[in-house]
């Protein structure tokens, strides 16, 4: 790293808030590549990272925080970059890639929705049908579908083949929007969710950003189901990071529980995923998908990260 530096969100320890301050800039060696940042979303998965609470979060200080972004590559190509090279990060007005680590932006999406959409559409497609393994006709509960993330995997659940979707998820307003053959409250008593869960059954997969008590409420009603196979994919937890799972419960019920993490699972091939990312933004632009957002200049990036309240995703412009 030489004299020359960037603005960047740099964190300076485990838990503490990202400061808008300067960083060294980045230099392209040992085959990296430097982009020019246009805009960063902030996720849940950042701040897992920066609290320490994610199984791959770092431990030298200090960083620039931001999981993905969208750039542009010297040869003048917008890109969406996944996984920077640290301590290089989104947020930040320049950032270091590993080679290829990044998919192309189609010309007419702008910045911040290209940004906004990386994390969410692409998880959702994963948990779906890389993970999930959804073939057609197939019914879909997404639990916790009234996030960024919830919101889009219900909406293209069918677009991969599913034949029923049930959306289960708090915010009412946002349930009744999704285009769902069903909806489930999950802000209920818990045997009252449980039954409504039995109800609007049977799933064939399950794809669960909530966790903790609505999920528990689940399991519970999954016993007994008539389905021949429920593949569960845990995803997130924003409803709680542990659950009571009883042994009966997956005994009573053709479960497979699967994680969403990469870890030691083959990962998608890139150009897949390109092409995944391509069709996100397209059915976005034909107003199919739509992602609540609110535009922060990077600069204000530690009032942000303090006071997101998750309704509307954050990107942040340099
Ligand atoms: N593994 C992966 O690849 C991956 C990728 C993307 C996301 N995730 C994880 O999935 C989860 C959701 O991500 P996101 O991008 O959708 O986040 P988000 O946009 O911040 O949405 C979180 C949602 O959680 C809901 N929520 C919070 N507490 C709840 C509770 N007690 N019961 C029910 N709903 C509750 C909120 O719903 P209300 O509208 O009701 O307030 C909010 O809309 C996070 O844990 C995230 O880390 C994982």
């Amino acid at each position: 790293m030489g004299n020359e530096t960037i603005n960047a969100a740099v964190l300076h320890a485990q838990g503490a808030t990202p400061r808008y301050e300067p960083f060294p800039a980045p230099s392209a060696a040992d085959g990296q590549v430097v982009a020019t940042v246009l805009a960063a979303a902030l996720k849940p998965v950042d701040r897992w990272l920066a609290d320490g609470a994610h199984h791959a979060a770092p431990a030298r200080f200090p960083l620039v925080v931001g999981a993905d972004g969208v750039g542009v590559l010297d040869d003048g190509s917008r890109v969406a970059f996944l996984a920077p090279a640290p301590p290089y990060g989104g947020m930040a007005e320049r950032v270091a890639l590993r080679p290829g680590m990044w998919l192309p932006v189609p010309h007419g999406v702008d910045d911040v929705t290209a940004a906004a959409l990386a994390n969410p559409g692409l998880a959702a497609w994963k948990a779906l049908v890389h993970v999930g393994e959804l073939t057609e006709g197939q019914s879909v509960l997404v639990l916790g579908a009234t996030g960024a993330s919830g919101r889009i995997a219900a909406r293209i659940a069918r677009r991969y083949g599913a034949g029923r979707v049930v959306a289960a998820g708090r915010d009412a307003r946002v349930l009744e929007t999704l285009g769902a053959d069903a909806t489930i409250r999950v802000d209920s008593p818990r045997e009252e969710l449980a039954a409504a869960f039995a109800t609007a059954g049977p799933y064939d997969l399950v794809v669960d950003y909530l966790w903790g008590p609505p999920a528990e409420a689940l399991f519970a009603a999954l016993a007994g189901s008539q389905a021949p196979r429920i593949r569960y994919v845990q995803v997130g937890i924003s409803a709680g990071a542990t659950l009571t799972l009883p042994a009966t419960a997956l005994r009573a019920a053709p479960l497979e529980l699967v994680g969403n993490g990469g870890t030691g699972r083959r990962l998608p091939d890139l150009d897949e995923v390109a092409g995944v990312y391509r069709d996100l933004l397209t059915w976005t632009a034909a107003g199919e998908l739509e992602i609540e957002i609110e535009r922060v200049p990077l600069a204000d990036v530690a009032t942000a990260w303090l006071n997101a309240d998750g309704r509307r995703r954050v990107v942040f412009v340099p």
